[in-house]
């Protein structure tokens, strides 16, 4: 706890990620949860770097178009640049229509930035688990996965490398993930159990954590030269956006005040969404805090991550299958 918080404080006060400069000119980018914080900021640097498209995938399509409309005043770019999706991660139908969309609309697929994402403060379900686990993962995955085909087929078709960016966070290192203490098999039933509401606090690291973990087993099953699909997690350290607004901790006048003091601006926070959208080869299954390779730490490390990530991938393949058979398979 307290070599994180030394390394966090540093981070945040010493630590600038880069500003983008790599062109996205001609390419077609998706944005999850970018009708605000992170995600929008990140479609404006990338609408600045010369997208040809950016498709706004959010749940409530007037907060995208005026997500939308600021962009393009900001950014004078042309009108048809920013489309507004609908997208709902807390529905796997949702999820699944809007693959079904980009994969049929869309000519290309270069990035999908899988950037929506919640912290719960309330115990809430959303199809078959806890909603921030829904929401930060299982629909997360379920999309990169539907989409993995298009983003295969783009790499092909126009010679180049794509990429699949989640936006993970540094939280992932202090979770304590008392739910993995149960037989295999029953980590997500363990999860969605609302008698264990008391491990809520410990919910959204632990969904980090989760991320960090399947990436890894994504990129082992579909290595580069196989797919030339990048998929990696980005860290974009901490942001003042409205994540976890409605936690009364961020009430508090000392928090407020830590905010104050140390918070990245979004714009800054979303240099590292940009940066994992257009990161070479190298970082293919990696995690990246501040535009970085770091190597994982706490439960994802050593031999006991590597069986943690089995254990969590052979759930998750389960789960996804029933959802959507198939789906699983990479090449
Ligand atoms: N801020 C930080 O310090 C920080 C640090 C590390 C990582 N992150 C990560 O950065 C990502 C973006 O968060 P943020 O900080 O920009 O927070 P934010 O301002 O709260 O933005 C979150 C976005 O996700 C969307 N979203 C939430 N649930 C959704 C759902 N069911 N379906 C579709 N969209 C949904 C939100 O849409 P609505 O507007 O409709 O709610 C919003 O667009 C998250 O994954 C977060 O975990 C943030």
């Amino acid at each position: 706890m307290a070599a994180f918080l030394a390394a966090f404080i540093k981070r945040q006060f010493f630590t600038e990620p880069p500003k983008p400069t790599t062109s996205f000119a001609g390419k077609t980018v998706i944005v999850t949860g970018s009708n605000t914080g992170l995600g929008l900021e990140a479609c404006r640097s990338i609408v600045q770097l010369g997208a040809k498209q950016v498709i706004i995938a959010c749940r409530n399509i007037e907060k995208g178009k005026t997500a939308a409309t600021e962009i393009q005043q900001s950014t004078k770019c042309s009108p048809e640049t920013l489309q507004v999706w609908q997208l709902d991660m807390s529905s796997y139908s949702s999820v699944q229509a809007f693959a079904q969309r980009a994969s049929s609309e869309l000519e290309r697929v270069d990035a999908l930035m899988l950037n929506a994402g919640v912290m719960m403060s309330t115990f809430q379900l959303a199809e078959d688990n806890e909603s921030t686990i829904t929401t930060n993962v299982i629909s997360l995955f379920l999309l990169a996965l539907l989409m993995h085909p298009k983003l295969r087929e783009t790499a092909k078709t126009f010679s180049t490398q794509t990429h699949i960016t989640v936006t993970g966070s540094e939280l992932y290192e202090m979770a304590k993930f008392k739910e993995a203490n149960v037989p295999d098999g029953q980590i997500f039933n363990a999860l969605a159990d609302e008698t264990r509401k008391d491990s809520l606090s410990d919910r959204y690291n632990v969904s980090k954590l989760l991320v960090n973990l399947i990436v890894r087993q994504i990129a082992l099953l579909s290595p580069l030269g196989s797919s030339d699909v990048i998929v990696n997690v980005v860290a974009p350290g901490f942001c003042v956006t409205r994540l976890g607004n409605d936690n009364e901790l961020f009430e508090k006048a000392w928090v407020k005040f830590i905010v104050r003091l140390l918070a990245r601006k979004p714009e800054v926070g979303a240099r590292t969404l940009v940066y994992g959208a257009s990161a070479g080869p190298e970082t293919h299954g990696q995690y990246l805090p501040d535009c970085k390779i770091a190597p994982l730490v706490g439960l994802a490390k050593g031999e006991a991550g590597e069986k943690l990530q089995n254990r969590v991938w052979t759930e998750l393949r389960h789960k996804l299958e029933a959802t959507r058979p198939g789906v699983t398979t990479l090449s």
